[in-house]
């Protein structure tokens, strides 16, 4: 193959350089392309754009394929445990005995949220939905922590990192004990890192929590199989903060927010709220496939498509299995899975579904497994979240180490009015 590609514009022509990554991924480097020509590239939704390099997360959306780390999804759905692919995400590797047990006590050890932090909880309104709750507060760990700001908080990753892995999960329990008006339950540092946030979510000081191993085991699942994504929306919003040296709190708050975006991580709720939707119109599947088609309905079949995969997404798999385990071990009858059936059974033959390759996406299962874990629908997103974490942590760090990396500042094509003269009020019609 060439070293290069060539570009040939009107008035000139340019040699542009080809680069391969380890998986045979093509790439034209364009970065001295403004520089040389006068010309910039214009990509909106960045569908066809890199906007770095990355040795965290491998995904071929042709072919169903998404690994951490050179791993495969689905080994580590299966061997591992979220503390884990959390070490492997941020560090590259998978940790030893040792490394994973100091780990593993770093998160609780930094598991308590500062009091101060705890008061602004009682802030909110009771109405606020639990994803504004934890953007605020994670962005407001930035005012307890002095290491985090700016270029210190590159300097000290391995602390800061620990402690959003820790606190998100007390923040997140606590967001939910705010909009359900119940008191606040203190981590407990001899639980394991799932089964301390379930404890916290569920238990009440009246009485003690049981935690059942099937939903432990299930939430874990459901947590790794978030832990990263490539360059996504909310991803790419933590890189995006954080290339203008803003802290690891602030990029994180600000990807959590992009997460929240019915049209990203805020599909799971959207789906179960669809799911329930058609329920409650009497379960004429066809009827809700009819209108997702019809460009003018402004309805969206929410759990299906995505940008990168044309074909089933690999968690979407596994999810989609893991539902008729943990439902059944927990003894839960749920019709929405029968309708989620229905529903993917119809579009996997239906033209419009299958020449877009709109297939099931993560969020699509994912609520159900949720529900019948005892989770509030407006919690999904806030599940998700948990489960990113790791994934935003490693690709900040990954960003912050290469020397490559500027400010992210995109350039656009301006098509407003040419320069004209202020007008007067008294003069406008
Ligand atoms: N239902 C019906 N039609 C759809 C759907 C859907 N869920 N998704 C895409 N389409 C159609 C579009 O109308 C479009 O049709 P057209 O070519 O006739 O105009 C075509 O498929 C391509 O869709 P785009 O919107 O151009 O695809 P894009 O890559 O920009 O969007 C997205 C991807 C946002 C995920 C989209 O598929 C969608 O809105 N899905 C529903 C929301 C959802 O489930 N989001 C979660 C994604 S996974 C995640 O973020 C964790």
């Amino acid at each position: 193959m060439p070293e290069t590609a060539i570009l040939q514009l009107p008035d000139q022509s340019i040699e542009l350089p080809l680069l391969t990554g380890t998986e045979d991924e093509k790439a034209v480097d364009i970065s001295k392309l403004r520089a040389q020509t006068g010309y910039i590239t214009l990509d909106t939704g960045f569908m066809n754009t890199g906007s770095c390099t990355s040795a965290v997360t491998f995904l071929d959306g042709e072919k169903g394929i998404l690994r951490y780390r050179g791993y495969p999804i689905e080994q580590l759905a299966e061997h591992s445990s979220f503390v884990e692919v959390s070490y492997l995400l941020i560090y590259g590797e998978l940790p030893t005995q040792e490394q994973l047990a100091s780990f593993s006590k770093l998160l609780s050890q930094h598991s308590l949220i500062h009091e101060g932090l705890k008061q602004v909880f009682g802030g909110f309104s009771k109405s606020a939905h639990p994803m504004v709750i934890l953007s605020a507060m994670v962005a407001s760990l930035s005012a307890y922590y002095s290491e985090a700001s700016g270029k210190a908080s590159v300097e000290n990753l391995d602390i800061n990192g620990a402690r959003l892995l820790a606190k998100i999960r007390t923040i997140a329990a606590f967001s939910y004990k705010k909009t359900i008006g119940q008191p606040f339950i203190y981590p407990t540092d001899s639980l394991a890192y799932v089964p301390n946030f379930l404890n916290m979510m569920f238990a009440v000081p009246a009485e003690p929590y049981e935690i059942h191993p099937d939903v432990a085991r299930a939430l874990e699942l459901l947590l790794i199989l978030h832990a990263d994504h490539e360059q996504n929306c909310s991803t790419s919003t933590v890189r995006v903060v954080g290339s203008s040296m803003a802290n690891v709190y602030a990029s994180v708050a600000s990807g959590i927010l992009a997460l929240w975006g019915p049209l990203h991580g805020g599909a799971n709720q959207a789906v179960l709220e669809m799911l329930a939707q058609i329920q409650n119109d009497g379960g004429d599947v066809d009827k809700f496939i009819k209108l997702g088609k019809d460009p003018d309905s402004g309805f969206r079949l929410m759990g299906f498509g995505h940008r990168v995969y044309k074909n089933y997404d690999p968690r979407a798999k596994i999810i989609k299995s893991a539902c008729d385990r943990v439902l059944s071990s927990l003894g839960v009858q749920d019709p929405l899975l029968d309708i989620a059936r229905k529903l993917e059974e119809a579009t996997l033959s239906d033209s419009y579904f299958v020449e877009r390759k709109l297939y099931p996406n993560v969020d699509f299962y994912s609520g159900i497994i949720y529900r019948a874990l005892g989770i509030p629908a407006n919690m999904f997103t806030v599940m998700f979240a948990l489960g990113r974490v790791p994934g935003w942590i490693a690709q900040w760090k990954e960003m912050h180490e290469d020397p490559r990396t500027k400010i992210a500042r995109p350039r656009q094509l301006y098509t407003g009015s040419l320069i004209r003269d202020y007008v007067p009020m008294s003069q406008r019609g």
